[in-house]
């Protein structure tokens, strides 16, 4: 587990929004990307980017033309990614929340993303604030779309499956603690 005494410090400040008390390790990250198609990908979406694990690898990744839009909600860690990824051409950091997606995807020209890449606790979000990242997200991916969470554990399983098709889950013990990576589509795709 990597020491972030910034990070650990936003989460004693927001348990409940922060969701965990560490970035998430390499393994997990790269677990993340792996069912992204990075030739075809025009725009990726990244929620609760934190300090930057999974931007990190789809930074590394993507095409140079390929859109990454972040959406972190805390602005501690949106300052963070700021400096980070201040270099990146076709990289947008919005201080806001998931719920709103789609807006933020049409303030950039998209209708859709060709996948959603979630580092939210849905596990300790309240479940009115999940069902509308949710809601927003089915809409927000389209018929082609996918859209990648984790999770500590199998809990919020069946509440992902009101939403989506898990059509893929893995688990990826090297993280600390061990996490289960959601592969999700819309049920009606052509
Ligand atoms: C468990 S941390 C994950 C950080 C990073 N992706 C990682 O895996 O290390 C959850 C992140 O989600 C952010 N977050 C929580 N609710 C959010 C929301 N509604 N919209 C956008 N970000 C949110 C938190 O501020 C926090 O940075």
């Amino acid at each position: 587990m990597v020491i972030n005494v910034n990070f650990f410090i936003e989460y004693l400040k927001h348990p409940r929004t922060i969701g965990a008390v560490a970035p998430s390790g390499n393994a997990l990250a790269r677990k993340m990307i792996k069912p992204i198609d990075f030739k075809s990908a025009d725009v990726i979406v990244e929620y609760g980017s934190g300090t930057g694990s999974f931007t990190k690898e789809l930074v590394i990744r993507r095409k140079p033309d390929t859109v990454l839009i972040l959406i972190e909600q805390n602005k501690m860690f949106c300052r963070e990614l700021e400096k980070i990824f201040c270099n990146q051409p076709n990289l947008y950091i919005i201080n806001g929340s998931a719920e709103n997606v789609s807006d933020y995807l049409a303030e950039h020209g998209f209708k859709h993303a060709d996948y959603i890449v979630s580092g939210l606790p849905f596990i300790s979000l309240p479940p009115e604030i999940s069902d509308k990242i949710l809601n927003a997200t089915k809409k927000a991916v389209g018929r082609k779309g996918k859209f990648i969470t984790f999770q500590y554990s199998l809990v919020k399983k069946k509440f992902f499956e009101k939403y989506f098709r898990i059509s893929a889950c893995y688990r990826e013990m090297k993280n600390i603690p061990p996490a289960y990576v959601f592969e999700m589509c819309n049920r009606l795709r052509t």
